[in-house]
């Protein structure tokens, strides 16, 4: 096991695996602005699965595709067919926004993938394409009961902002217990590239707990999933949710996630803006020796608390700079 300068395990590597994306979220993708990485500096699936075993080797024993979108790489379930080859990883998941789930679900159950998450942030049409700039709702919809048909569970992601999406608390609710899925709503986070993030725009876990309580009665507080971000509640109707209170509630102290981003640069935190280049040494035939010592240097010397440290930064809710476009997968 390695440790952090704040004695904190590496557990979870989270894999970009494309930064493109078919929807355009506008707190996650500005547009035209961003300009989508060279396909030649993709890390391939041998390299990708070269990092994850050595990193399996060092501790990690969560590994979570995401990108961008994730089902846009081609054959993405050869890739998680590789790494479930690995052998040693007790969890292998995915984050997708769902557009293109429902023809790829049997594939990636059947390559290995156990966990699906989908990001649903609207059940309605229209503020749906207003959200994301496409019209793709009835796909996700779609997908995410495919990935109920398949994986017998999924988990949905909603990104709560004020005077956006915070009316559909209780439709969310229902849809996700209609569905056997556990519905987690995440308080919207001022990362970097996050451009029209404001404090106001923020839904706290005491207001969606408020909320949550007021139309579907008491609500029993779980145990806490490891060092997992969500805290988790259930409805007296058995129905369990989340809410991963991120901005108000930062768990940096526990946080053993390190990132892999689809261009092999290393991100120590969500937060962070720049990261480092492995994919240079993976081309230029660093030994796994030589791999394994830059790996366990970057975990040792990770002195990052993120999310802690923008509740009292000074441009909190300005316009934050990203120096380094390879943003930190999600
Ligand atoms: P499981 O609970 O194991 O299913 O995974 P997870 O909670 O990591 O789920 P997921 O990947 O869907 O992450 C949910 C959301 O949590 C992300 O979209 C982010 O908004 C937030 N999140 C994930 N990792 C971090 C992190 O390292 N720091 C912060 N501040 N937020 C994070
Ligand atoms: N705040 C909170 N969550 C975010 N996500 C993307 N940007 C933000 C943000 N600024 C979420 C997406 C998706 C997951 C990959 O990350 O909605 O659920
Ligand atoms: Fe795509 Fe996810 Fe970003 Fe939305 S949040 S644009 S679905 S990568």
């Amino acid at each position: 096991m390695i440790l952090d300068r704040w004695q904190r395990p590496l557990g979870h590597l989270r894999i970009s695996v494309t930064d493109r994306c078919n929807l355009r979220c506008a707190y996650c993708m500005p547009e035209p602005d961003y300009v989508w990485l060279p396909r030649t500096t993709l890390l391939t699936f041998e390299e990708l699965t070269r990092v994850t075993r050595l990193f399996a080797g060092l501790g990690v024993r969560h590994v979570r595709l995401t990108g961008g979108e994730p089902l846009l790489r081609a054959q993405v379930a050869d890739l998680t067919a590789q790494l479930a080859a690995i052998g040693t990883l007790d969890d292998l998941a995915m984050t997708t926004n769902g557009v293109l789930l429902a023809a790829q679900a049997t594939r990636l159950r059947e390559a290995g993938l156990r966990r699906i998450t989908v990001s649903l942030d609207t059940l309605q049409r229209a503020r749906f394409e207003a959200l994301t700039r496409r019209d793709h709702l009835a796909d996700v919809l779609a997908g995410i009961d495919a990935a109920v048909t398949v994986f017998g569970a999924v988990k949905l992601d909603t990104v709560l902002m004020r005077g956006v999406n915070d009316d559909e608390i209780e439709a969310l609710v229902a849809f996700a217990g209609s569905r056997h899925a556990e519905i987690r709503f995440i308080e919207y986070m001022d990362v970097p590239g996050a451009t029209h993030w404001e404090a106001a725009k923020v839904v706290s876990r005491s207001d969606i707990l408020r909320r949550v309580q007021e139309a579907f009665g008491d609500i029993e507080t779980l145990a806490p999933d490891g060092p997992a971000p969500a805290s988790r509640y259930r409805l007296a109707s058995g129905q369990v949710f989340g809410i991963i209170a991120s901005t108000t509630t930062p768990f940096c102290s526990t946080c053993d996630r390190i990132r892999l981003t689809a261009d092999g640069h290393l991100f120590s935190c969500l937060y962070a803006t720049q990261g480092l280049d492995i994919r240079t040494p993976l081309r230029t035939g660093a030994s796994d020796e030589d791999l394994v010592a830059l790996l366990t240097t970057t975990w040792q010397q990770r002195a990052d608390r993120g999310a802690e440290a923008r509740l009292s930064a000074p441009d909190r809710g300005a316009f934050i700079a990203v120096e380094d476009l390879r943003r930190a997968p999600q």
